[in-house]
């Protein structure tokens, strides 16, 4: 009996372990097993385009680091469209398909130390707005790469360091609005195609102008207020025919105001205050009268509201007037047409095309 009941045992043993561990896979015999959780539910996405995002955006919320308003609580679930700051449409290649469109995060407080892997990964992305968050790190470089892409509002976030090169490089990008510091890159020029709205006003934007500024042909909106900048404005300013909104209020720019720039055709707002331009000519002297030019606060003798001599003077005196760029610069224009050729040849050219173009039809703008 003893001999037997020995010699049956461990086969007994082998077998009951080899069981316990198909049912339970891992789990070691001597330790309390608890059985395995239940399979979770599977998600049924209405689209394929979302069953795709729908890790990206799990991933991006759990390097949220702050979110005071609660605004992350109801990202659960495969109903993304009805996230908060997410927003749904057919997407122009499938008008059929239901894609992840747009992300409106204005507002919103959210703080995360980076943007890779999140914008950059979603396809269908036509507009990223986060005025006003706590993001950081760079702008990711990919985000070129998304095809309908045209709004950038991130300004008002921690994204403080140079400008980031892939933001021009992008196809589609129409308004931007972002946050850094240092010069205005030449390469700006390269976005001329359809970059129409430029929001760097409030930023720390240091030296000249670049002369590229006056290739972004299609601009109507062209804002730099409250920055360092400084030397003259380009003349090449006067080539930027469908310009309606010109900002440079609140700089160190000097010199003489280019007649070229109040010459332009759809100009309604040339905003000057609070810089030290030192004259202007007759034809922007009409349109200070107007009041379309506004040059309150600078170095021109012989208007109101000019500064007090002893500043102009002592800003003339300091060393801050350096400008990194080769003198013919300031004087270069590069469109080859005279303005007045210009005014007659916008008048038959349709507006704004290029954003209704691009643009998901029932997305509405939503900006700060
Ligand atoms: C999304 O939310 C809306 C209103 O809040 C609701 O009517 C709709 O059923 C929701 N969609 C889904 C798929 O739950
Ligand atoms: C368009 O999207 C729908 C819905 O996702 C899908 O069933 C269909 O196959 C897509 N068509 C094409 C041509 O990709
Ligand atoms: C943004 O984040 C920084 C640290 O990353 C923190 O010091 C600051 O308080 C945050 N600002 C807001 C408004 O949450
Ligand atoms: C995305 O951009 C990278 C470079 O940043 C490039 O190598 C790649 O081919 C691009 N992909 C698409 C689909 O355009
Ligand atoms: C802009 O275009 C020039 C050539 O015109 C090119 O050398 C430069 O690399 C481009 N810059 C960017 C950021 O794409
Ligand atoms: C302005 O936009 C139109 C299309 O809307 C384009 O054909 C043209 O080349 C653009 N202008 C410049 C200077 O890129
Ligand atoms: C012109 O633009 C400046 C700067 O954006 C703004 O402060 C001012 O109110 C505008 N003037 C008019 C008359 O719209």
């Amino acid at each position: 009996m003893n001999i037997q009941l020995g010699s049956i045992t461990p086969v007994v043993l082998i077998k009951c372990s080899i069981t316990l561990f198909i049912i339970f896979p891992g789990c070691e015999p001597t330790k309390y097993c608890s059985p395995p959780p239940p399979p979770p539910i599977p998600l049924a996405f209405v689209d394929q385009r979302l069953k795709t995002v729908y890790p990206v955006i799990q991933k991006f919320k759990n390097i949220i680091t702050s979110d005071p308003l609660g605004i992350t609580q109801n990202w659960v679930g495969s109903d993304i469209c009805n996230y908060t700051g997410f927003y749904c449409d057919n997407p122009p290649d499938n008008i059929t398909a239901t894609a992840l469109a747009a992300i409106d995060f204005n507002g919103y407080q959210l703080g995360a130390s980076t943007l890779d892997g999140f914008i950059d990964q979603l396809p269908d992305l036509a507009f990223f707005h986060a005025n006003s968050n706590n993001f950081t790190g760079t702008v990711p470089p990919k985000i070129a790469n998304l095809t309908y892409f045209y709004e950038l509002d991130i300004s008002n976030n921690n994204f403080f360091g140079a400008f980031p090169p892939a933001v021009l490089g992008m196809n589609g990008l129409s308004f931007l609005d972002i946050r850094f510091s240092g010069p205005i890159p030449r390469s700006i020029g390269n976005a001329s195609a359809t970059l129409i709205e430029v929001l760097f006003l409030n930023n720390r934007l240091s030296g000249c102008i670049p002369y590229e500024v006056g290739l972004l042909q299609n601009a109507t909106v062209f804002d730099v207020g409250n920055n360092f900048l400084t030397g003259p404005l380009p003349w090449s300013l006067g080539c930027l025919e469908k310009i309606e909104q010109l900002n440079f209020a609140g700089n160190f720019l000097y010199g003489e105001v280019p007649e070229l720039v109040c010459e332009l055709g759809n100009l309604e707002n040339l905003s000057l205050s609070d810089n030290y331009f030192t004259s202007v000519g007759p034809r922007c002297r009409k349109l200070i009268k107007s009041g379309v030019v506004d040059v309150r606060q600078n170095c021109i003798r012989g208007l109101r509201h000019q500064r007090p001599r002893r500043e102009c003077w002592w800003f003339f005196i300091s060393s801050h007037l350096y400008c990194q760029y080769p003198w013919w610069f300031t004087t270069y224009v590069p469109c080859w047409a005279p303005p007045a050729w210009h005014d007659w040849h916008h008048h038959y050219t349709p507006k704004g095309s290029k954003r209704n173009l691009l643009s998901y039809a029932a997305l509405s703008r939503n900006r700060l």
